[in-house]
């Protein structure tokens, strides 16, 4: 059993990922959203890229329409993941796949976590995959960094004025001390990520070993402004 979560990149087929592409390559069915009650896929941008690729790469595989309003409701997701369950009496293996970045407003932790609390061996057989972020994209159609030297950049929802927020923080100096970080949340260490001797410490590192360094303090996902 293998259930991946495929980020798809930001519209353009050629902006997803060769593990994102193997993944929708190996899986026995892909799981695809739709905001149209009849389960078609006619205003499906996330439809298209998937034809896209299985034309482009010469694969087929069986689709399953997930029918998602956008409300934002439990009860949608909750239908959702028990497609998801009820395919595999049918597949080994399935894809979910979701516009740009996984990480970025996404449905995928919106499944993840009733799957992980209903179907314990799915969750630990699951996988994301990451993409390229809407914003990356567009950064680059204006050769614009988001930000660049010792400048940062905010992601915020337009709609609401505070918000939880999650900070990363990135380019350290060798041998510096964190005390500056003020842990809010739930924060991680993340070491030399694919490369030799990665380390994932669930708490801040004291000091900095590695210019590889980069710490993330996860906003609280049940934290009300
Ligand atoms: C639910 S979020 C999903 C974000 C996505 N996971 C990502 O990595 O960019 C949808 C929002 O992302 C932005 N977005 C996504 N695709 C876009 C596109 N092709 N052009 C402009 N903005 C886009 C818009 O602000 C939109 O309201």
């Amino acid at each position: 059993m293998k259930l991946y979560m495929v980020s798809l990149g930001p519209g353009d087929y050629e902006l997803i990922t060769l593990k994102a592409l193997k993944a929708l390559q190996t899986c026995d069915a892909i799981c695809i959203p739709t905001k149209s009650a009849d389960n078609s896929f006619t205003r499906s941008m996330t439809y298209k890229i998937v034809k896209k690729l299985m034309d482009e790469y010469g694969f087929e595989k069986d689709i399953i329409p997930m029918y998602t309003p956008m409300k934002f409701k439990t009860d949608d997701w909750q239908r959702q993941v028990d497609i998801i369950e009820d395919s595999f009496k049918k597949y080994d293996s399935l894809s979910f796949v979701t516009l740009g970045d996984s990480a970025v407003y996404s449905t995928v932790y919106y499944l993840l976590d009733i799957i992980k609390e209903q179907h314990k061996e799915v969750y630990e057989n699951s996988e994301v995959i990451p993409g390229v972020t809407s914003f990356s994209h567009a950064s680059a159609k204006v050769k614009k960094p988001l930000c660049v030297g010792d400048s940062s950049f905010i992601i915020r929802p337009l709609h609401k004025r505070k918000v939880p927020f999650t900070t990363v923080y990135m380019r350290p100096k060798i041998g510096m001390t964190t005390d500056k970080i003020k842990e809010k949340n739930d924060i991680y260490t993340f070491e030399n990520l694919n490369y030799k001797g990665e380390t994932i410490l669930e708490h801040k590192k004291e000091k900095v070993d590695k210019y590889m360094t980069l710490f993330i303090d996860f906003h609280n996902r049940n934290e009300q402004i």
